[in-house]
């Protein structure tokens, strides 16, 4: 007989409410996955879209969570991992050992499950797609959140100047200035990003919503300079549709790019390369997550809730060994 673990369980689409928590079976352990005794799970935005039955549709019963920090439990461990099927809201999780990583002694389980897939899509982002160079000029969309909030620390940290962050309220905008950014703007500011850049516009704008700011954000873009997505939110009209056409890059000298940590995930060397920087510039003081909340497994669909209606600012993380 299987043991039996808890978990928060998705048995219908639908709300934050739909999520509750159950006793199930402990998963099994495919070939190239090791079971891991999770501490902490992390949340994000396609767990919210899984949820609500959003295409691809999972197949029910289902338990969501991408992302995970625990204890491995053929060696002993620490690491953080990387679920393509989900199953970190759970107190064990059968994760690929090519999608795992171990972590330092120094970096602590949140820090880690925080720095990991948030961490190495700004980096990824910022470097990989955006081949940012020191001294140029950075722009990051959405910069209080889970992504954007590492993405400025990086940018500073890779000698980007003057680095701008884009937030929504004035909490989340006094959050980025903290952290590092040279400006702060509003989203209906980014239309101004040549008076802020001297009259110059910025060399690389990074942005995860798509819409109306990266419209604005085009239109600021430098000689050279770059956007690049990482993402979209769904059901937003026009989310996922710059419009930029091809004459629009010819003029303006500029370039739009992609970014999908799948292509990051995929490569074991990039993968531990991209976490072993990550790991360094925490533990150098460079970068630093921000811990929004942390919840126990009973609280998923509350953190579900705060994070859709934008009420988060960083990592918002949940608490497997406390049903809550
Ligand atoms: N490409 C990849 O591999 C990859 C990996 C991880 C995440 N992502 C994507 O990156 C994006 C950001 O992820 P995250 O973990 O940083 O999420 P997050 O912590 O929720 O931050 C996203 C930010 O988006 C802004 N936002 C704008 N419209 C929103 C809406 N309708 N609902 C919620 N937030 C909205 C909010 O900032 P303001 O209130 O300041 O506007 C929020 O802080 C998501 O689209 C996610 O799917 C992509």
């Amino acid at each position: 007989m299987s043991a039996r673990m808890a978990a928060a369980v998705l048995r219908r689409f639908g709300g934050p409410e739909v999520l509750r928590v159950e006793r199930v079976d402990e998963p099994g352990c495919p070939e190239g996955a090791s079971l891991v005794d999770v501490s902490l799970a992390g949340v994000n935005f396609d767990d919210l879209e899984h949820r609500r039955g959003a295409e691809p549709e999972l197949p029910l019963p289902a338990v969501l969570g991408v992302d995970v920090v625990g204890r491995r439990r053929r060696d002993g461990r620490r690491v953080v991992a990387l679920l393509r099927r989900g199953g970190g809201y759970a107190r064990v999780a059968a994760a690929v050992d090519a999608h795992s990583v171990p972590v330092p002694d120094d970096v602590d389980d949140a820090q880690a499950v925080a720095l990991f897939e948030q961490g190495a899509t700004a980096y990824g982002a910022l470097r990989l797609a955006g081949r940012v160079q020191a001294g140029e000029s950075v722009v990051v969309t959405s910069a209080a959140g889970g992504v954007g909030h590492l993405a400025v620390q990086l940018a500073v940290a890779l000698g980007a100047k003057p680095v701008i962050g884009v937030a929504s309220t004035a909490e989340k905008r006094a959050v980025v200035a903290e952290l590092g950014a040279d400006a702060v703007l509003a989203p209906d500011e980014v239309g101004e990003l040549r008076a802020v850049t001297g009259g110059r516009g910025a060399d690389l704008v990074i942005d995860g919503n798509g819409g109306e700011q990266v419209k604005a954000a085009l239109r600021g873009l430098a000689p050279f300079g770059r956007l690049v997505s990482y993402g979209w939110r769904g059901g937003a009209p026009g989310c996922g549709w710059t419009g930029v056409s091809t004459e629009e890059l010819v003029d303006g000298s500029i370039g739009v790019a992609g970014f999908w940590m799948r292509h990051v995930v995929d490569d074991r060397v990039l993968l531990t390369g991209i976490a072993d920087a990550l790991f360094d510039l925490a533990r150098r003081g460079s970068l630093t997550a921000r811990i929004d909340r942390v919840v126990p497994l009973s609280g998923v669909g509350a953190a579900h809730a705060a994070f859709a209606a934008r009420r988060t600012i960083g990592k918002v993380l949940v608490d497997v060994r406390e049903v809550g």
